[in-house]
């Protein structure tokens, strides 16, 4: 394979940054080089450094004045939801009921799962999201299908077979058993099969009974390396339907911990509404918090606190995602968009320089992939976003009097879009153009 050498401005994160001025957060370059080889970054610098590098047969690829950044990762989001996004409804049970639940029976058809899944990268791909962890339904083709699209196109792509055994229509329902045996199979079909990562995934503590949950804690015995992904403490009539469920359980995150699903690979949609003790159980476990900001604020589910939660005594690990069909954008731009503005809510200030290191970095760590993913090391996969902030006449005309790189950060996730992603690539090659 010839190698590829981009040229352009590069920004990569290193780790959190702690405020504005903190530059030894990331490395940015202003005439950076990018050099790619079997998928992988090899050399990264600047230009003059990497193109003496260079084999005189690779490709160049000029990128410049855009920046590229490490893909995006979404660490949250459901693939059979594409056609209800902006379905109309009350609250997140009300969605639910009406518009979800009816539309994910339709994935049982292995025709239609796949067609959505080709769907469904095609828009990941414009957006400049180059990984996502999503639910599939619960059917088996439905991870059939995401799972093969993935493999196909070369992503890093988590996802899981949804388990649900009550309180939804018949159609969208297994049972014990064959949640348990079907995430066995798609485990033993696709899990490190070219990209894939399977997750254990029950729907919620309402819609697993809690003989479904023993099973789901037997998955989790039984494949400790698996993520694990559900959805905590949205809603607060979901909250207190959960408690009459679970009676016995101390509070909702407590339903999750007893059956051995609070640890460092579980991602936790929401959490909007943790009490001290949840979020304290929830940090000792290294459990994720995963921020959906535009489903949030479409289904008024309340603000997310990432910022008390960050600096607790106990800090909670947190993900960003956009949550797509509850979530109203496929953009991680909007989505950080949104998250700004709900701190703003809080009295809170999000830097653009932190907003960037979640999407990138932070999501690879939220999803303990870092060291293969959302930096611009060498040695990680060529996973990559290039990103115009001048994409838009309107974006063109704040550029002109934009000085600095958190301004022009700024402006990308207050104004961008899938428009302001010229290209992603996935193990360095060029995805978004051609789709
Ligand atoms: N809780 C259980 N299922 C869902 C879902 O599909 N979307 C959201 N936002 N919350 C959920
Ligand atoms: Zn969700």
């Amino acid at each position: 394979m010839t190698a590829t050498l981009l040229r352009g401005r590069l920004l990569g994160f290193v780790r959190r940054p702690e405020g504005i001025d903190d530059r030894d957060a990331y490395r940015y370059e202003d005439d950076g080089g990018l050099l790619i080889e079997n998928g992988r970054i090899v050399a990264v610098g600047t230009y003059a450094e990497v193109r003496a590098a260079t084999p005189a047969d690779a490709d160049e690829i000029d990128h410049r004045p855009c920046l590229i950044m490490p893909g995006f990762i979404d660490t949250h989001v459901h693939f059979p939801q594409m056609q209800v996004i902006g379905a109309y409804a009350a609250n997140l049970l009300e969605w639910l009921n009406t518009h979800t639940f009816p539309e994910e029976c339709r994935f049982v058809e292995p025709e239609h799962s796949a067609r959505i899944a080709r769907h469904f990268y095609d828009e990941m791909l414009r957006h400049g999201t180059t990984t996502a962890v999503a639910y599939c339904s619960v059917h088996k083709a439905s991870a059939d299908a995401y799972f093969a699209e993935a493999l196909k196109r070369g992503m890093c792509m988590i996802g899981g077979k949804v388990m649900m055994d009550r309180n939804a229509p018949q159609g969208l329902l297994d049972t014990p058993q064959m949640g348990y045996d079907e995430t066995r199979a798609v485990i033993e079909e696709w899990h490190g099969k070219g990209r894939n990562h399977v997750a254990i995934t029950p729907r919620f503590a309402i819609t697993s009974t809690p003989a479904q949950m023993e099973m789901t804690a037997a998955l989790a015995r039984e494949f400790p390396d698996l993520h694990v992904q559900t959805h905590l403490s949205e809603n607060d009539e979901e909250i207190r339907f959960t408690a009459e469920l679970y009676p016995d359980a101390i509070d909702y995150t407590d339903v999750y911990a007893r059956y051995g699903l609070l640890g460092p690979k579980s991602l936790f949609g929401h959490c909007i509404h943790l009490s001290e003790r949840e979020a304290d159980a929830m940090s000792e476990a290294g459990a994720v918090a995963v921020h959906c900001p535009t489903s949030n604020l479409f289904l008024g589910s309340g603000l997310f606190p990432l910022k008390a939660l960050s600096r607790r005594e106990k800090p909670v690990r947190i993900g960003l995602a956009t949550d797509v069909g509850g979530g109203t954008s496929y953009s991680m731009l909007k989505t950080l968009d949104e998250t700004y503005k709900i701190q703003q809510l809080l009295g809170e200030r999000l830097n653009p320089f932190e907003s960037f290191y979640h999407m990138t970095l932070g999501n690879a760590e939220a999803v303990s992939l870092e060291g293969r993913i959302g930096t611009l090391d060498a040695g990680t996969d060529a996973d990559l976003v290039v990103l115009d902030a001048s994409a838009t006449p309107a974006m063109a005309l704040r550029m002109e009097v934009v000085r600095s790189l958190a301004d022009e950060l700024f402006l990308l996730q207050t104004l961008g879009d899938d428009r302001a992603v010229r290209e992603a690539y996935v193990a360095g090659k060029a995805m978004k153009t051609g789709l």
